[in-house]
């Protein structure tokens, strides 16, 4: 039986961080009610596109989904049991900010069924935390930090580097002292900052009001990443994520090796095979629409398409060449003409082999380290040779 991960956006957060462009809004007086029938609902919608497939993880993220109230995490977590099989021993995380927490609501958050949580943290250095525009400080972060480690036997904390005017030597101090949390909670996601458009950090760097390390310190900074949380036995298992040996996040390694996932809330996305083709399905973008169109239209779905058989290979490359470990051809070789074996041979790709990017055995492929720093290029190499097959 496939496995399948699910994923609830919830969009709303207290307040907006200036970098961030994900789905998310700023939290105001909703109607709690409203939301809880629309979720049950759309799960229930959702669940005709899975029938019969084991669920192995859930994932509430964000915006700020430790602001949902335990009852109602709890109602959605039980109706996700009711319309499909969930393991008993599946993964359940929630994404939680430091200033919307305290001891007790971890407490109930466990209480409702969660077993895994994601901190953002983002820093522990007081000026970075409020340069990034965080409602939160140190102390609380290390507080909380605390209380998950005594709560939660899996858990990972987020953090943003490559922030300006952080130089290497304060960079080497702040990475050892974070890793000491992560080696206790077990996995560490750590990202380097993303001018993203439409930001405010965008017209900041677009003005030269907010200048990032040039690249070379960015690139000396990501081998102090591999270094140092190798050291701590937190390996890397993707580009930005660490772990204890067993404590990867079992939900985003779904994504990652093309495994089936649905989304339900406002703008998540769906892959799922349907009579031997993935399927996208994608839900309406803004929270307004989404809850509108479960109340007037029965369903929240903007979009539902049978991927073609080249795009689907692309995506297994997008994700699979993430991971440190090997992408297994069979994975690619479902969706695509050309096979990975023959694809190999082609000389754009042979010399990304000769030239240290990319490890080949037996036909499986997986970047070096050299080669997750330009992931992008290497992508575009393929991407030419499969899309000019079709
Ligand atoms: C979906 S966000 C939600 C987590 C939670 N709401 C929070 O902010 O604490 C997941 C993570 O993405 C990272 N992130 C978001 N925007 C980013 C950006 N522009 N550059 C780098 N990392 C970013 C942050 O580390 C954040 O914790
Ligand atoms: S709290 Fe998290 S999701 Fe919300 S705006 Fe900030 S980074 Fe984005």
């Amino acid at each position: 039986m496939s496995s399948l991960g699910i994923y609830i956006h919830w969009p709303w957060c207290k307040t907006i961080c200036p970098y961030c462009d994900f789905n998310v809004r700023k939290f105001k007086n909703i109607d709690i009610l409203e939301w809880e029938k629309a979720y049950i609902k759309e799960i229930y919608n959702m669940s005709f596109f899975a029938k019969e497939k084991k669920v192995s993880s859930i994932y509430f993220g964000g915006g700020t989904p430790s602001l949902i109230e335990p009852g109602l995490l709890e109602k959605i977590i039980n109706c996700i049991n009711k319309n499909f099989l969930l393991s008993p021993s599946a993964e359940i995380t929630i994404e939680a900010n430091p200033s919307s927490i305290e001891y007790i609501d971890l407490f109930n958050l466990k209480q409702a069924g969660v077993n895994r949580l994601s901190l953002g943290i983002q820093s522990l250095n007081d000026q970075h935390l409020k340069f990034l525009g965080r409602d939160h400080n140190s102390n609380q972060a290390k507080k909380i930090l605390k209380y998950t480690e005594k709560i939660f036997n899996k858990a990972n904390l987020d953090i943003i580097y490559g922030l300006p005017e952080q130089n290497i030597i304060k960079f080497k101090s702040e990475l050892s002292n974070m890793l000491t949390y992560a080696a206790s909670l077990g996995h560490l996601s750590i990202y380097q900052l993303t001018i993203e458009p439409k930001t405010p950090f965008y017209k900041d760097f677009i003005s030269g009001r907010l200048t990032p390390p040039p690249e070379e310190i960015l690139s000396e900074m990501y081998y102090i990443i591999q270094e140092e949380t190798e050291r701590n036995n937190l390996s890397q298992y993707e580009i930005s994520n660490h772990a204890l040996p067993g404590n990867e996040s079992i939900h985003n390694l779904g994504y990652w090796r093309y495994n089936e996932y649905l989304g339900i809330g406002p703008g998540a996305h769906s892959r799922v095979v349907n009579n031997s083709s993935r399927m996208a399905i994608v839900q309406i973008n803004s929270p307004k629409n989404w809850l509108n169109s479960i109340q007037n239209n029965g369903n929240g779905i903007a979009i539902k398409e049978v991927l073609e058989q080249n795009e689907a290979a692309m995506e297994v490359l997008i994700t699979g060449l993430r991971l440190k470990e090997f992408l297994p051809s069979e994975r690619f070789d479902q969706y695509s003409v050309l096979k990975l074996s023959e694809i190999v041979k082609i000389s754009q790709i042979k010399e990304l082999i000769d030239g240290g990017f990319i490890e080949c055995k037996n036909s499986k492929i997986k970047t070096t380290n050299k080669g997750k720093s330009v992931l992008n290029s290497i992508i575009e190499r393929f991407d030419q040779i499969i899309n000019s097959e079709h």
